[in-house]
């Protein structure tokens, strides 16, 4: 192996190899992935999810822990994450569902939104979710009305985290949660009201690649934890940090492991408690990234390659419809030609998906070997906002998902058919 290859093998999963020059998981062969249950294929590594769970479990013993299913919304990986202790942070009635049928209790469910309908709330009350979480002012009456009981606050303080501004939540002007003026009227009214404001909830951002915002966050909370004292008589016992920590999906992004983050956050809550000389509250954290990206790759099937004026087109046989992060947020991938992972590069090659518009670029350069039509082409960092953002685009069907463990892949999620695709059609 060069090194270039193991600079690219080590933002795949734990258990991915390189064995007589072709890229393996948990020992199964990419080609023996690709014949069974063909391409495009997202392939998630159990090994990985388990060891991302544990870290947080590890550093965080008395914290709940959340899986932010928007990240990946799959059964699979809720009863992996649930047999681990994690509940679930949902958002839509669809993200309750899916919780609610891996098995995740009520109690081990928040239930965010920043536009939630009277239904969703509805099935949050029945559900008997842990805590709804209150992010516009009309929430406060809407949910009494629903029969929510407990409710967290998100608070919006003015924060610019340090990631694509799309993925910004905390800032001035945010479309998420309240400014700091709402929430002291909101906590008043809900108190009123009746529910039980167990709480505040802030989420920054998510791919931080440092934990500078984040802790700048937590020192604003316990501030403004200490003024809801004065003005409510009134302090959180819950304090919910929300999710945010980064990935690698290039060489060159070093985000903090996720020990060192979550320690670090904790540390500084109980810093900028005690500086209040507040009661130490209960937290909560909601991975989701951090859970379940670094743990798969996707597997595509390379077909034409061609080169047009200075750029060499390698063309793969899926693209924006299972992965729109490059789309949306000019998001970088590296890759490996998963066949050939031993060969030395040839040159930089552009990435393009089979839609039709010229943006559909997965990776505008990427050092490979010469491909051929035929490889295979693996790319990290999957795991998590890639299937769960796809669409039907030129109604394409979604790609499978498998779980590798203990030498098995199993499918997880099953490729879509263009039947799929035509069955909500009415004629
Ligand atoms: C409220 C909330 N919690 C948790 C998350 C998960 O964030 P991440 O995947 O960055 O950990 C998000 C993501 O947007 C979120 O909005």
């Amino acid at each position: 192996m060069d090194g270039l290859t193991a600079g690219a093998l080590s933002l795949f999963p734990d258990g991915a190899t390189v064995e007589d020059g072709e890229l393996a998981l948990g020992g199964i062969r990419t080609s023996e992935l690709a014949q069974a249950h063909g391409t495009p294929l997202v392939v998630y590594c159990q090994q990985t999810l388990l060891s991302a769970v544990r870290a947080y479990r590890t550093a965080a013993p008395g914290s709940l822990c959340l899986y932010s299913v928007k990240a990946f919304p799959s059964l699979a990986l809720l009863r992996l994450f649930a047999g681990e202790g994690l509940g679930a942070d949902v958002s839509t009635l669809g993200e309750l569902a899916y919780a609610l049928r891996a098995g995740v209790p009520g109690e081990r469910i928040v239930v965010h939104g920043n536009n939630k309908s009277d239904e969703e709330l509805a099935a949050a009350a029945e559900a008997g979710a842990r805590f709804v979480v209150l992010d516009a002012p009309d929430e406060v009456d809407r949910a009494a009305a629903a029969g929510i009981e407990r409710v967290l606050v998100r608070v919006t303080p003015g924060i610019e985290a340090d990631t694509h501004p799309a993925i910004r939540t905390a800032h001035h002007g945010s479309k998420f949660g309240l400014t700091p003026e709402q929430a002291l009227v909101a906590i008043a009214d809900a108190r009123e009201a009746g529910l039980d404001v167990a709480g505040l909830h802030l989420h920054i951002g998510s791919q931080l690649l440092d934990s500078e915002a984040a802790r700048t966050g937590i020192e604003w909370l316990g501030a403004f934890a200490a003024d809801c004292r004065a003005e409510l008589g009134w302090e959180p016992r819950v304090i919910d940090l929300g999710g945010g920590l980064g990935i690698r999906y290039v060489e060159d992004e070093r985000p903090p492991a996720i020990g060192d983050f979550v320690r670090t956050l904790l540390e500084r809550l109980e810093h900028a408690w005690s500086l209040h000389e507040l009661e130490h509250p209960e937290t909560i954290l909601e991975p989701g990234r951090s859970l379940a990206g670094h743990a798969a790759f996707t597997l595509y099937r390379v077909g034409v390659v061609k080169a047009a004026g200075t750029t060499t087109y390698v063309a793969i046989d899926g693209g924006m419809s299972d992965n729109p992060r490059p789309q949306l947020y000019g998001a970088r991938y590296s890759a490996l030609l998963a066949n050939r992972a031993g060969e030395e590069a040839a040159g930089a090659y552009t990435v393009c998906g089979k839609h039709c518009e010229s943006g559909d670029v997965l990776i505008d350069a990427v050092a490979l070997p010469e491909p051929r039509r035929g490889d295979l082409l693996a790319v990290p960092g999957t795991g998590a906002y890639t299937l769960a953002m796809g669409s039907n685009y030129n109604a394409v069907p979604r790609p499978a998902a498998v779980l590798v463990a203990g030498g098995d892949a199993r499918v997880i999620r099953r490729r879509e058919t263009v039947d799929d695709l035509l069955a909500p059609e009415i004629t």
